[in-house]
């Protein structure tokens, strides 16, 4: 395939950036995004170019690092995939493909397609634990009964790898997907209950230190998350914020 990439090159997050065009040639429907990514760096360095920066780890959908707003969405076209998930057969010979860091206040650009996601780690520190005593007098597990529903529906809560999608997705940059996520996987089991009343009210409070915008039920953010994380945990979170406050 032969394409033409619009990429976002900025230089420093103080540098204003642009969009820089680069024609790529010899590229493989079976290729990965970031792959195609790597053969544009390889033939810039080749030339004495800056390669372009961008965020990947595991590049298995696992560490939600790679990031990019791929022709105006968050992972691009393809549906439960992140980035690295993403193959060059989901574009024809001849596309144009514009390449954005994710965009959002609380997400600042660092350089070029690399942003700052700490505030979602903020927001973790802020209550997305529980603490056990393990003096001693632990209780087996296997010994705390759950019904099978809240086993799976805090699993599938767990599954959010904070990439970051659903906040670029969204056009008040809401962060509420990503943190009901992080509240339900606790709030559906005994274990997550005994901190419960602060852990939602911290982690609200800290989204909204962060710059995040509210939810308007848009549901972007459950169209775009690789992991289809469903609204049904903002509509939890909620329940459990006015819940925390009514007890006071
Ligand atoms: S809720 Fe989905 S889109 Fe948002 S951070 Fe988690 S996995 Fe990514
Ligand atoms: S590089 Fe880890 S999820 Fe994409």
């Amino acid at each position: 395939m032969k394409l033409t990439l619009q990429i976002w090159r900025q230089e420093s997050a103080q540098a204003k950036g642009k969009l820089v065009s680069y024609p790529i040639d010899n590229i493989d429907e079976d290729m990965s995004f970031l792959e195609m990514l790597d053969v544009l760096n390889e033939s810039l360095v080749a030339k004495g170019d800056v390669p372009v920066e961008f965020d990947h780890d595991c590049r298995e959908g696992i560490c939600g690092m790679c990031s990019l707003q791929i022709n105006g969405e968050p992972h691009g076209p393809d549906r439960r995939v992140t980035t690295c998930q993403l193959h060059m057969r989901m574009f024809k010979d001849g596309d144009t493909i514009v390449i954005e860091p994710f965009r959002a206040k609380a997400f600042p650009v660092i350089k070029d397609l690399v942003v700052d996601r700490s505030a979602f780690d903020r927001i973790q520190h802020a209550g997305g634990y529980i603490s056990v005593n393990t003096s001693g007098k632990t209780t087996d597990a296997n010994a705390i009964l759950i019904p099978k529903e809240n086993a799976d529906k805090a699993m599938d809560a767990a599954t959010c790898i904070g990439c970051g999608a659903c906040v670029a997705a969204c056009k008040n940059a809401s962060a509420m997907l990503f943190t009901s996520a992080k509240v339900s996987q606790y709030a559906l089991l005994p274990q997550g209950r005994v901190e419960a009343t602060t852990r939602v009210q911290n982690m609200v409070r800290q989204m909204d230190l962060e710059g995040f915008g509210n939810c308007t039920n848009t549901g972007a953010c459950e169209v775009e998350c690789p992991k289809g994380i469903s609204l049904e945990n903002i509509a939890r979170m909620n329940r459990e914020f006015l819940g925390a406050k009514l007890k006071g």
